[in-house]
């Protein structure tokens, strides 16, 4: 018995040492010694390594196994914060020798080419087949333009450029990309239009690209990305109008064009953005109203138009948003008054309504006004005033109590003839605290009492007298 299970044991470890030797294709081993050689910080590395796939594993690098031949291809690259050890060298660069490895499907590396200069070379989307996922962000020093041959990147579903130093525009070529559900170009230095052919991307559910240097029109083949979730074009230097066929995205959450020069007005057509939450618009010269269908997007949590030279009042049907946390109308010219169903909003955390010609007296209950505190901002509306129950505002609030209202109780010159009982109350209450709050004229007390004490004196004494 013990001879045999011997025999087995040799025989299983000859077999997995055949497996070690032979795991991987010269060619894609030498090829992911090279591309690490590229990037990281440690020329022991192929030593460390030989058997990458199996017995010496690296975190960042994953392998599947081929049918026929039963070998490993190394699928997945990732350098980033999560693996730093050993960290990117000072001359990382992307090397051709990923062109020796064809069966990646992702390639991410955060924040790694910092100082050499780095760039994408076209072959990289030319010759990968199988690459799905592309993420190369927050790299300072890649720059430089994206290749045209990104559109033969057929697989790609996400791609992630952002926060890095790329330039030129964005290729035309990006429409071929079908599969692609991310798209993310945000934080760089991309200039010109975006391209008419973005109406390609059948696919895609997420468009980010903000903070980059990108004008013209938005071409209106936005609409036909029936999938679409989410669009940030926040932060360029687009212009025109908003095109009518944004309305037909009617899974689109968030729509931010914030920080652009576009023109009003909103689209009629947003009333079918059903499922819209975001609507991001500030800093744009909309020279417009704020819109009345705004009350059919019944999923809105954030209306954003700070900023965009919205003249007219505030509709009063904003109030049947329930859902609506945030309302930011600043630096705008609305006037007339602020309708008090907005306080009975159930989530409204935020309402900014600063800087406009509003007038008339705040309705607010004490409740709404306590639980907003600081995020409740009026302030720079001369026309507004308190209505003179709220005793309880903001000490930044600039926002005066009202001087004629009925039903209140403060009416000065009522109070300074009559009511001098309560006016002895608030000077206590003050008293620490020299309070300009008031304009009641400041008796001192005992001078007050001492004056009593002497009518009522000269009043006994007068008495006795008869
Ligand atoms: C970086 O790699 C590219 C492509 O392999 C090469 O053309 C370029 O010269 C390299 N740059 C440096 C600084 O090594
Ligand atoms: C508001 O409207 C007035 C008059 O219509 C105009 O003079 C003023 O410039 C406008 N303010 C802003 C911030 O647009
Ligand atoms: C103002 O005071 C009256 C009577 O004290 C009260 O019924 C009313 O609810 C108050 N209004 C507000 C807006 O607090
Ligand atoms: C209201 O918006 C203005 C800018 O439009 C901003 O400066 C201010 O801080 C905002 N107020 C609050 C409470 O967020
Ligand atoms: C304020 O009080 C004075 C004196 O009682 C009265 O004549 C005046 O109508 C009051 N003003 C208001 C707005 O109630």
């Amino acid at each position: 018995m013990a001879p045999l299970s011997l025999f087995l044991f040799t025989l299983l470890l000859i077999s997995s040492n055949t497996i070690a030797t032979q795991d991987m294709e010269q060619q894609e081993l030498l090829g992911l010694s090279e591309v690490m050689g590229s990037l990281l910080n440690d020329p022991d590395w192929p030593q460390a390594h030989p058997f990458p796939c199996s017995d010496t594993p690296w975190p960042g690098v994953k392998c599947e196994i081929g049918l026929s031949p039963p070998f490993f291809h190394v699928t997945k690259i990732h350098i980033g914060p999560d693996i730093l050890d050993p960290p990117c060298k000072i001359s990382a660069n992307l090397s051709h020798s990923l062109l020796k490895l064809p069966y990646l499907k992702s390639l991410s590396i955060f924040n790694c080419f910092t100082s050499s200069s780095v760039s994408l070379f076209p072959a990289l989307f030319d010759s990968l087949l199988y690459l799905e996922h592309l993420s190369l962000q927050s790299n300072p020093s890649l720059s430089g333009e994206i290749p045209s041959s990104l559109g033969n990147a057929a697989s790609l579903r996400v791609l992630s450029l952002s926060q890095n130093s790329l330039n030129g525009v964005i290729p035309l070529s990006i429409g071929g990309l079908v599969c692609l559900e991310q798209l993310d170009l945000s934080y760089n230095k991309l200039s010109g239009e975006v391209p008419q052919s973005v109406g390609g991307l059948k696919s895609l559910s997420i468009l980010d690209l903000s903070w980059n240097a990108l004008e013209g029109e938005l071409t209106s083949s936005l609409g036909q990305l029936q999938l679409l979730q989410k669009i940030d074009l926040s932060s360029n230097q687009l212009r025109g109008k908003i095109p009518l066929t944004l309305g037909m995205l009617h899974r689109l959450v968030l729509l931010d064009l914030s920080h652009n020069f576009i023109n009003g007005p909103i689209p009629k057509s947003f009333e079918g953005l059903k499922n819209l939450e975001y609507l991001i618009l500030d800093h744009n010269p909309l020279n417009s109203v704020v819109p009345l269908f705004i009350e059919s997007l019944e999923k809105l949590k954030s209306i954003s138009l700070s900023e965009c030279r919205i003249e007219g009042s505030i509709p009063m049907s904003l109030s049947s948003l329930k859902t609506l946390t945030a309302l930011s109308l600043s630096h705008n010219n609305l006037s007339g008054r602020i309708p008090k169903e907005l306080g009975k909003l159930p989530n409204l955390d935020l309402l900014n309504l600063s800087h406009n010609q509003l007038s008339g007296e705040v309705y607010f209950t004490n409740g709404f006004v306590k639980k907003l505190g600081k995020r409740l901002d009026l302030r720079g509306n001369y026309g507004v005033c308190w209505n003179n129950n709220m005793s309880v505002v903001d000490s930044d609030d600039e926002t005066p109590y009202c001087l004629n209202s009925n039903g209140g109780t403060r009416n000065e010159s009522e109070e300074d003839s009559k009511k001098i009982q309560p006016a002895w109350n608030q000077w206590e209450d003050d008293h620490s605290s020299t309070s300009t709050r008031s304009n009641h004229p400041s008796w001192d007390k005992n001078l007050l009492l001492s004056f009593c004490a002497f009518v009522v004196e000269v009043v006994l004494c007068s008495c006795l007298l008869l």
